[in-house]
């Protein structure tokens, strides 16, 4: 072939190289088609193979027609390219918004099962005239225990073992139990009283149904006329309404030195209620009762220190352990799982 020929066929690719690019849309099948003009083995250097043939005085004017057309070649599939994705953007542009679609759900937390349970308490106790009434985690001896008929030589000391804040200080302490707030509550107003205290109590304690933190719920109703059997009253209503069902309870004689008589809440296992009459449970160890917590008269030396006439009144008072009602209406097995913060449980409630 002579110079004039081939610059000739190089020129011809260019326009060879605009019909193959024409029905293209996609940037693979562009390069593709680069690659068979440009390429090692493409159709340029097919040409190129051509120009060791000439004499060398001709050999300038085609080499840079081949730089010429190659260059032709790099132009054609940059102008392709870009309005490949003119194109995508001014498709882009023109899709229609659906505003009528669902949009993605945003995952919101909820309340803690004890702090639900908490609320949900309180509001059963409202509906029958109770207030909350709060008092202090870090509780003095004599509120938590001297004003309970607990002197510091009182074997009751035992029944609850004792976080104390300072080892050189055994008067300040971390309250055992949320019936200091009786004694607060008792100081600062006058009968009727009628009171319901959620609060976090601590004690050296620690197994399955035991945690060295816990929460009690307390309640005290002081006024002319009370008596045992409006105490039997409110903890019924309160087990039926919280269990939401028909479940009996049993006040069982026991001993805490603040009321008399003393007693000690027992209700129903929620567990094996509905079974056939028999062994009862792993919950309830087979007695079918579980206890929930204590109960009792306010001891007429409980008024003496607040200086509340216990010739006038009477009273009564009651104390429970949130996390066992939890435990008893959701089947919690292990007291740890409300503090541990794992998801998989936080979310079942
Ligand atoms: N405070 C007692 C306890 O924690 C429970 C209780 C409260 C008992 C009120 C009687 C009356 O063990």
């Amino acid at each position: 072939m002579s110079a004039q020929e081939l610059i000739a066929s190089l020129d011809a690719l260019g326009t060879e190289l605009d019909v193959e690019l024409q029905p293209l849309v996609d940037e693979q099948s562009i390069r593709a088609a680069q690659a068979r003009y440009l390429g090692k083995t493409g159709k340029v250097s097919a040409v190129m193979k051509e120009l060791g043939r000439l004499p060398p005085a001709e050999r300038p004017l085609v080499g840079a027609a081949v730089n010429r057309v190659k260059q032709g070649i790099e132009d054609q599939v940059t102008r392709k390219l870009a309005e490949l994705t003119d194109a995508a953007a001014r498709l882009d542009l023109a899709r229609v918004v659906d505003v009528t679609l669902p949009g993605r759900p945003v995952a919101g937390g909820h309340l803690h099962l004890l702090t639900q349970v908490r609320l949900e308490a309180i509001a059963i106790f409202a509906e029958l005239g109770f207030v909350v009434a709060e008092g202090p985690q870090i509780e003095t001896d004599w509120h938590t225990f001297e004003a309970l008929a607990i002197p510091k030589d009182h074997p009751a000391r035992d029944m609850q073992d004792t976080f104390y804040i300072s080892s050189r200080n055994d008067e300040i302490l971390l309250r055992t139990h949320t019936s200091p707030v009786q004694i607060r509550t008792m100081l600062t107003t006058t009968p009727p009283i009628r009171i319901i205290a959620p609060g976090i109590v601590y004690r050296r304690d620690d197994d399955a149904t035991h945690s060295p933190m816990f929460t009690q719920i307390e309640g005290l109703v002081v006024d002319e006329g009370i008596s045992f059997a409006d105490l039997k009253g409110v903890l019924l209503h309160f087990v039926k309404r919280f269990f939401q069902r028909d479940l009996a309870i049993r006040l069982r004689p026991s001993y805490f030195p603040f009321v008399e008589p003393g007693a000690e809440i027992d209700m129903q296992c929620s567990f094996c209620v509905d079974l056939p009459s028999g062994k009862g449970c792993r919950l309830c160890k087979g007695t079918r009762w579980i206890e929930i917590g204590g109960s009792g008269m306010v001891d007429p030396e409980v008024f003496g220190h607040v200086k509340i006439d216990a010739e006038k009144y009477t009273g009564f008072a009651f104390g429970m352990g949130l996390e066992r009602m939890a435990m008893l209406r959701h089947g919690v097995t292990d007291i740890k799982f409300y503090y541990e913060g794992d998801i998989r449980f936080l979310e079942q409630f």
